[in-house]
């Protein structure tokens, strides 16, 4: 079956109006890809889901960069699943290294946010990924086998319909150091075995899984090209016409 290649546009806590207007609608919405075979996401900060949402053509899907586990109450600063349903967010993106990192999510944590969402009708991009010194100690795998099996323990094997995995080596986040396009397939493929043997060979067969870490114009068309690796998640290169070049390597 064929999987249908996903591009995300992670903004991280970068962004303004006058990006929304030079990016989403004048480069973004100018821009044509095949529909067909490529899925479009961008994730800027909650702040602007709502403006990015109205200037975005509907092809393009839009994502909040995180969500928390209840869907009201006094959890002051947090984001709730209604308020993106309420917008026409069909997506959130979670567990990201950055903020397993500095917000200390841990992998139930990720489980619990990753099932709520998809329970509330959202579309969730889960990211697991190892850091450099977990690499260097030959754990690349089992660190990534962790935090997949936290969020598999928490979803149904229905759920997974609406999961993309997003596998972003820490060390490559930001840094200007792309893994190998073996290096990645190598542990894209691993992702994929993981799921046949732990969930189903069909949600392993259907479950799309994006590289993240340093994707650029030059690096993407070689990645692309790996069989188990279904898409990207962009950071820096996600804020900037570049971006575009990165959607349609999926072609
Ligand atoms: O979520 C995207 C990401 O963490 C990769 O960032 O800037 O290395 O493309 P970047």
């Amino acid at each position: 079956m064929a999987r249908k290649f996903i591009v995300g546009g992670n903004w991280k806590m970068n962004g303004s109006k006058a990006l929304i207007k030079s990016l989403v609608q004048e480069t973004l919405n100018g821009a044509s890809w095949d529909t067909s075979k490529i899925e479009v996401v961008v994730s800027p900060p909650a702040v602007y889901l709502d403006a990015v949402r109205q200037a975005a053509k509907p092809e393009i899907g839009v994502s909040a960069q995180n969500i928390y586990s209840e869907r009201s109450g006094a959890y002051t600063g947090e984001i709730s699943v209604d308020f993106l349903k309420e917008l026409g967010v069909e997506w959130t993106i979670l567990g990201h290294s950055e903020r397993r990192e500095y917000f200390k999510e841990a992998d139930e944590f990720v489980g619990k946010k990753t099932a709520f969402a998809i329970s509330n009708g959202l579309k969730v991009i889960a990211c697991i990924g190892e850091k450099l010194h977990e690499r260097e100690a030959d754990q690349t795998t089992a660190v990534c086998f962790r935090q997949l099996k936290a969020i598999a323990d928490a979803l149904t094997p229905q759920q997974w319909a609406s999961v993309v995995i997003a596998y972003e080596p820490v060390w490559a986040i930001g840094t200007g150091k792309v893994a190998t396009p073996e290096q990645a397939q190598e542990v894209h493929h691993a992702i994929r075995g993981w799921l046949a043997e732990n969930v189903s060979a069909e949600v392993a067969e259907a479950t799309r899984i994006q590289y993240g870490g340093s994707v650029n114009e030059k690096n993407c068309v070689e990645l692309a090209k790996k069989p188990d690796i279904d898409g990207f998640l962009v950071g820096g290169a996600s804020l900037k016409p570049e971006f575009v070049k990165i959607i349609v390597a999926g072609e």
